[in-house]
């Protein structure tokens, strides 16, 4: 059942993250209109998403009519102004770039009716410089999906300063007609989940970078000694290393303390275009 108030659900960037979103939404009756700059991106965010409706299909948790219901309620274009001219809520779930973002809420501010609350899938940046680029900062917050974003229950939801109560608790209860569950996280550097899990995963790229134990090793001992469903590795290569590498630059900077200092395999691996999963290699390959 759809959310009774919104109807039309924005969502920018088809990537990973957004194609994810687009997809949940989606599959809970929602229209969804996508936009990306090329439409290469569409392409591959509309196929990532006939992939993984096909997955759940396969392991009988949506049938093949939902499935296709699915496809139906999902609209992909390159015109912001067309798909999102009446718009109950947009996401952006661009690169993780400042100034692209800004730039993005700024363009999204002019082409978007009064009623649309503005929204961020940012895994760090400061939702209150974002909601900066805006008129309506009341109606801005943060709604931080994590990946894969069909299977992982939490989206964070973060108030940036202006924005109101009742544009956060209109998001609450969006997200949980999502099926997720959403929890509240204050506007610092990397919010909750990113604050601990990406200096985790720093630390296991030191203990790579200085010998400690093999690739393999690594992940071996924190799947079997702590029961993590992957590796921290193997995690970087699957949420992607230059995505990694951003948010330990956020937290870097934001918080000052040198205790987040990026480990420098891992600007070496970003700068040799190694970015994980994507390209096919990472700390590990995928040839
Ligand atoms: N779409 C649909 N279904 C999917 C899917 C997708 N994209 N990805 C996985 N699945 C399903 C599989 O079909 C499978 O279903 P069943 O349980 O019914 O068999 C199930 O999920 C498990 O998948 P697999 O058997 O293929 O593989 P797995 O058991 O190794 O699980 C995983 C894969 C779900 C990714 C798991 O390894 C995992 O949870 N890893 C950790 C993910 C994580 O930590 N994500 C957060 C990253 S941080 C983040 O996103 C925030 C940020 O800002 C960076």
């Amino acid at each position: 059942m759809a959310h009774e108030e919104f109807k039309i659900i924005g969502v920018v960037g088809a990537g990973q993250m957004g194609s994810g979103i687009a997809q949940v939404a989606a599959m809970k009756g929602f229209q969804v209109h996508v936009l990306d700059v090329a439409q290469g991106s569409l392409d591959k965010g509309l196929a990532a998403v006939e992939k993984s409706l096909s997955r759940l299909v396969k392991k009988e948790k949506l049938s093949e009519a939902e499935k296709m219901k699915a496809l139906q309620n999902l609209k992909w274009g390159t015109e912001a102004q067309s798909l999102f001219a009446d718009a109950d809520v947009v996401i952006e779930a661009a690169t993780e770039n400042l100034n692209l973002k800004l730039e993005i809420f700024k363009n999204l501010d002019q082409v978007c009716p009064e009623k649309t609350i503005l929204c961020s899938n940012t895994s760090s940046i400061s939702i209150t410089k974002l909601a900066s680029a805006t008129s309506r900062p009341e109606k801005f917050c943060g709604m931080h999906f994590m990946n894969p974003v069909p299977i992982m229950k939490l989206v964070e939801g973060i108030s940036g300063l202006q924005t109101s109560k009742e544009t956060f608790e209109r998001l609450k209860s969006f997200a949980e007609n999502l099926g997720k569950v959403f929890v509240e996280a204050q506007d610092q550097p990397g919010f909750v989940v990113n604050r601990i899990l990406m200096p985790m995963i720093n630390e296991a790229v030191f203990a790579l970078y200085e010998g400690l134990a093999s690739a393999e090793d690594i992940d071996k001992a924190m799947i079997l000694g702590t029961n993590q469903p992957m590796g921290p590795l193997a995690l970087a290569d699957f949420i992607g290393l230059d995505t990694c590498l951003s948010i330990m630059e956020v937290l870097h900077e934001g918080f000052a303390d040198s205790k987040y200092r990026p480990c420098p395999l891992l600007k070496k691996y970003v700068e040799a275009g190694w970015l994980g999963r994507k390209v096919k290699k990472g700390f590990y390959s995928y040839e």
